[in-house]
């Protein structure tokens, strides 16, 4: 992981499409099962309102990375996509190396569009494989079979330099061990980039209600260590070593625009519940849109955006999302940033304490960062740095 990069300037758009086939139990993304056909040519010209409305805001970025999320943005046409990918590139310029990634399902009909979205200017998907085992597979509700999703991963293989996928573990009745066999088999297919999830129990969704009713066995704290434990030593020995808590990546394989979220960096949010970050006359702008795809169809048609919150940060804000977010980055953060940012530099004695109990180190290059046995405790590290 390059640190020379952490400080090299970006801007990343992220589009949210925010349909699926159906709902996975565990899921709490905006995401939406409708019966009718989506009218995508409508929800194209929203886009291209909403994305000419903040470059109205912000002007004059170079779009560095695109990120097409979901939902299932798999499930738009190619020529949707292609149609706003030329609105970004209308209101602002795009780095001729720019990294396009869209987020795919893994069903057959899906993976045929590929070569489409390539033409369109993908040039980097990312697959939700989340288990190679088909009554897992049928539990976390998904509508596709491990062999389709060996198979579309096979296809983005082909199509694309760079891929991604990901997997669920952690997983009622799983052990550390079935994990360690199944995620071999994965690594046999990857690409230069994983991103590997630990179960979380969303609130609200029909895993929770499961949980609660004592139907769904979660690992305890001591499993859940050894299950985090074996994904960091086998993608390791792969070469495929964490660059983030959750996302594993060979050498220069990084997802650019990921790391622009935890680099504290600038971002466009657009479409249904999208978050965005606009630095404009030295502020930053906290934004976020409507959520529901036809309440936000209908605000940008009607006003020219989906914005419903455009929030200052205070300092202070700023500092705690810098730290939230970088120390979630094997690379660190540089303390001097959360200096500037917070108008005083990170407790001393508190950074001397977490290194003492072996949580945190400071690097060569001056970076503080989470070591190996701080990551699975890390939202306390967070919490003891920013108090
Ligand atoms: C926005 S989802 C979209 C991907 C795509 N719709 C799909 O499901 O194939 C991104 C990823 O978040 C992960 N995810 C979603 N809910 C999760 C949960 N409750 N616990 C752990 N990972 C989760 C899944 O691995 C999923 O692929
Ligand atoms: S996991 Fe993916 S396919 Fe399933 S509901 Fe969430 S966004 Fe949709």
């Amino acid at each position: 992981m390059a640190d020379e990069r952490a400080d090299a300037p970006a801007f990343g758009v992220y589009l949210h499409w925010p349909f699926c086939l159906s709902k996975c139990p565990y899921c709490d993304f905006n995401s939406h099962v409708r019966r009718a056909a989506i009218d995508e040519a409508r929800f194209v010209r929203a886009f291209a309102a909403e994305i000419a409305a903040t470059a109205a805001r912000a002007p004059d970025r170079t779009v560095t990375s695109i990120f097409f999320g979901g939902g299932t943005p798999s499930l738009m046409q190619p020529a949707t996509v292609g149609a706003i990918l030329d609105a970004i590139a209308r209101h602002w310029r795009v780095a001729a190396d720019g990294e396009v990634t869209l987020e795919a399902n893994p069903t057959s009909v899906e993976a045929t569009r590929f070569r489409g979205y390539r033409a369109a200017g993908v040039n980097r998907v990312s697959l939700g494989v989340q288990a190679l085992d088909d009554r897992v597979l049928a539990e976390l509700g998904r509508l596709h079979s491990a062999r389709e999703a060996l198979d579309a991963v096979g296809v983005a293989r082909s199509v694309f330099d760079r891929y991604s996928f990901d997997l669920i573990y952690a997983r009622p009745q799983q052990t550390p061990q079935d994990w360690a066999a199944e995620l071999n088999r994965a690594l046999a297919e990857a690409g230069g980039h994983l991103s590997l999830y630990q179960l979380t129990i969303e609130p609200d969704t029909p895993f929770a209600a499961l949980a609660a009713a004592g139907k769904l066995k979660i690992p305890d704290e001591d499993t859940a260590r050894a299950f985090y434990d074996t994904t960091q030593d086998i993608c390791a020995a792969h070469g495929l070593p964490a660059y983030e808590i959750s996302n594993h990546a060979r050498p220069g394989g990084e997802c650019r625009h990921n790391l622009v979220y935890w680099r504290a960096q600038e971002y466009a949010g657009i479409g249904p519940g999208a978050h965005g970050r606009l630095d404009i006359a030295g502020a930053r702008h906290a934004t976020a849109t409507e959520k529901r795809p036809e309440a936000w169809l209908a605000r940008v048609e009607t006003t020219g955006d989906g914005v419903v919150t455009d929030d200052v940060l205070t300092r202070e804000e700023m500092a705690d999302e810098f730290l939230l977010m970088g120390l979630r980055l094997a690379e660190g953060i540089d303390p001097a940033r959360y200096a500037a940012l917070m108008g005083r530099p990170l407790d001393a004695t508190r950074i001397a304490a977490l290194t003492e109990h072996g949580l945190v180190e400071m690097t060569a290059a001056g970076r503080l960062r989470v070591s190996m046995p701080g990551f699975p405790v890390l939202d306390a590290v967070v919490a003891d740095l920013a108090a």
